[in-house]
């Protein structure tokens, strides 16, 4: 009969289209992520939408003439500070070369070279060993400093005026498990701007006995006379 030969062919008709639409649905979805990404230029350049990376792993770069630092103190008595300039870390737990105290790091501030990295303990170490390191320093010299658990105990009025010739403000007032970050230099006139000092206080403090670390960068800039 012609209409079993009609419904035949509407089936067949059916079953042809129902494979194109899976087949089609299938393969257009590779097609479709292959031709996005190459219109988006993905497969280009993946490395053109990621973010830039400045020294020391800063938000900004610096003028020509500056050098990019970054300091963080210590985070009570458990991560050790670090300190960062020109893209090179100076102090770090990973260095090994931090410890409870202030971490001083001493850099030639016409080229940016390490001069020196010291720990005073700051709670039973020797203060007149950090007096004289700080009366040795010599003019031009950029001083970093980061505090770790306590930089305050065997403080004395003699070292505070000696940090307070590198440009420091805070350091008056430094106390017992204070954290402190400081970038100052030998020479200079005036106050640095470079100085962060958050109070131990109990009702305020991140952790049981120590207050939030403290963390800085910037532009500090480069001795040119
Ligand atoms: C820094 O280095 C320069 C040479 O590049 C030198 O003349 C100067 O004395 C050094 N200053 C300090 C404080 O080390």
């Amino acid at each position: 009969m012609r209409m079993t030969i009609v419904i035949r062919y509407v089936a067949l008709f059916f079953t042809l289209l129902g494979t194109w639409f899976i087949v089609q649905t299938y393969f257009d979805w590779s097609l479709k992520v292959v031709t996005l990404r190459s219109w988006t230029g993905a497969t280009k350049k993946p490395s053109s939408k990621q973010p830039p990376r400045y020294k020391c792993g800063n938000q900004k770069g610096c003028p020509q003439d500056y050098f990019a630092f970054k300091i963080i103190s210590g985070a009570a008595n458990v991560v050790g500070p670090s300190i960062c300039l020109d893209d090179v870390i100076l102090m770090s737990s990973v260095k090994n070369n931090v410890g409870r105290g202030l971490n001083i790091a001493l850099v030639n501030g016409t080229n940016g070279q390490l001069l020196k990295t010291e720990i005073f303990d700051m709670f039973s170490g020797d203060i007149n060993q950090l007096e004289t390191f700080l009366n040795e320093i010599k003019h031009g010299t950029i001083v970093l400093t980061a505090s770790y658990d306590d930089a305050a105990t065997k403080m004395n009025d003699k070292v505070r005026a000696q940090f307070m010739e590198l440009g420091s403000s805070h350091v008056s007032s430094l106390g017992f498990r204070d954290n402190w970050i400081f970038l100052g230099a030998k020479g200079l006139k005036g106050k640095s701007p470079f100085e962060e000092h958050i109070k131990n206080d109990v009702k305020t403090n991140k952790y049981d006995g120590w207050p939030e670390l403290v963390e800085m960068e910037g532009c500090a800039p480069r001795k040119m006379d």
